[in-house]
């Protein structure tokens, strides 16, 4: 008999992937359907995110949640950041909790669940040469890991502490697994790591990789099937022009590159330890233009880390204004432990936090809106790759905009031209051309 598997994934595209690993190791052993209700489920997980405070504080009420509306044999895990972060401390907070699981110990899913109580948070655990099963929710599009952890130490950000280090995986690995996903119907591929464009610089034992990244995302073009490369995240600070010039000239690289700023300040960005000037980043957006005016930049944007002044602020709204970012996710700062940040004196308050975040937003908000109506009338190649409500099929541009047209299964997995009829903030409407 089949169980039922309630599976609640927070944080990053890492995540999502490690929840596809945890379903595909599942499946080795008994078959788990995946259900929306916590009440039907033989087993409850959580994969979690700890790179803001919020989700974290969160998760001990949704835990709560789940073991009051669950069925009594079932069984609750922690999986993800938040494990790795809080370890044993979960089982104190919620007796309910039967295994808790880091980012990094994925593999051992199916020993979790047979304990009566399970705990491995080992960061050093080397998962990158481990052989996953197979599982991928969208059969349109594959994510692939290409690294696992980060060697970066920025100020604000917990997750060497709760990925470990970095290690880039074998190529061959790689380009196994993208050309087994393509020639199974995957045409795009993403590529996942904290830092891809590092890609290379230490394998497992500490050998360095015989490929870089710009060398690996040439190899993996050259499978016929895969027809799109995307990637998340490259750091600005290894942008160098053999990554870019690649970026800018390769067919099935998506022109579409995300640029974490963090802050436009050099000085925050120095505290930041981001290893980058303001000018640095806006000379690679410029050169990123250049080589390819048609490509969509997007960031990622702190507010309010400990002694950003107005001035700092105003930097990082310049920068914006500058480079007129596709897309922008951005936060207040939040301390987290473990890192550097969260001991600095010079605490931005919430209210002026909050404050300059609004006036980013609604700045970006009119940009978009300037950028999106451009679209009007423009014709542009969409893969489409999910059935939406209101008898609409979405797929995206090479640039990563979302467009939605009137269609159903028949369009999924296809290449169309659409012209864009309705160019909405965050959606393109438009009509096979
Ligand atoms: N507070 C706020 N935002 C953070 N991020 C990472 N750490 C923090 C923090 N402590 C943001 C960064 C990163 C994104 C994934 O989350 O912008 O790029
Ligand atoms: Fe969240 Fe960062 Fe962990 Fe991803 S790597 S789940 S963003 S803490």
């Amino acid at each position: 008999m089949t169980k039922k598997l309630f599976l609640k994934t927070l944080g990053c595209a890492m995540n999502v992937r490690d929840s596809e690993h945890i379903i595909a190791e599942l499946n080795r052993i008994e078959r788990y359907d995946l259900t929306q209700n916590e009440s039907e489920a033989d087993l409850i997980i959580i994969n979690t995110c700890s790179v803001r405070e919020k989700p974290v504080n969160k998760l001990f009420s949704e835990i709560g949640q789940f073991a009051k509306h669950k069925k009594k044999s079932a069984k609750i895990g922690v999986c993800g950041c938040t494990a790795s972060h809080l370890g044993a401390d979960i089982f104190k907070r919620a007796p309910e909790v039967s295994f808790v699981l880091g980012a990094r110990n994925v593999s051992k899913i199916t020993q979790a669940i047979n304990s009566e109580k399970f705990l491995d948070i080992n960061i050093d655990h080397d998962e990158s040469g481990y052989a996953f099963g197979e599982f991928r929710q969208n059969p349109y599009k594959a994510y692939i890991n290409i690294s696992i952890g980060c060697d970066k130490k920025c100020a604000f950000c917990i997750v060497p502490h709760t990925r470990g280090e970095e290690i880039s995986i074998p190529h061959e690995i790689i380009l196994k697994e993208a050309a087994k996903a393509a020639k199974n119907g995957a045409k795009e591929l993403f590529l996942l790591g904290q830092n891809v464009n590092n890609y290379g610089r230490r394998l497992s034992g500490g050998k360095k990789g015989e490929l870089n990244f710009s060398q690996l995302l040439t190899k993996i073009a050259e499978i016929d099937e895969v027809k799109r490369i995307r990637f998340t995240s490259p750091h600005p600070l290894h942008m160098d022009d053999e990554f870019l010039e690649v970026f800018a000239s390769n067919p099935k690289i998506c022109k579409s590159m995300h640029m974490p700023l963090q802050s436009g300040s050099t000085n925050i960005l120095k505290a930041m330890r981001r290893g980058y000037s303001k000018e640095w980043f806006l000379e690679r957006a410029k050169k990123i233009r250049q080589l390819s005016p048609i490509a969509a930049i997007s960031t990622d944007i702190i507010v309010g880390f400990p002694g950003e002044s107005e001035k700092d602020f105003e930097e990082t709204m310049s920068v914006m204004e500058e480079v007129r970012f596709e897309q922008i996710f951005s936060f207040k700062y939040s301390a987290r432990p473990l890192t550097l940040a969260a001991a600095m004196r010079d605490k931005v308050d919430i209210a002026t936090a909050a404050k300059r975040l609004l006036k980013l937003q609604t700045r970006h908000a009119q940009i978009l809106d300037e950028i999106s109506s451009d679209y009007l009338e423009t014709v542009h190649e969409v893969y489409f790759e999910e059935i939406r409500d209101g008898g609409f099929v979405a797929g995206r541009t090479s640039q990563n905009n979302a467009v939605c047209v009137k269609g159903g299964e028949e369009l999924l997995g296809t290449f169309q031209n659409v012209k864009i009829t309705q160019p909405q903030r965050l959606i393109l409407y438009g009509q096979i051309a």
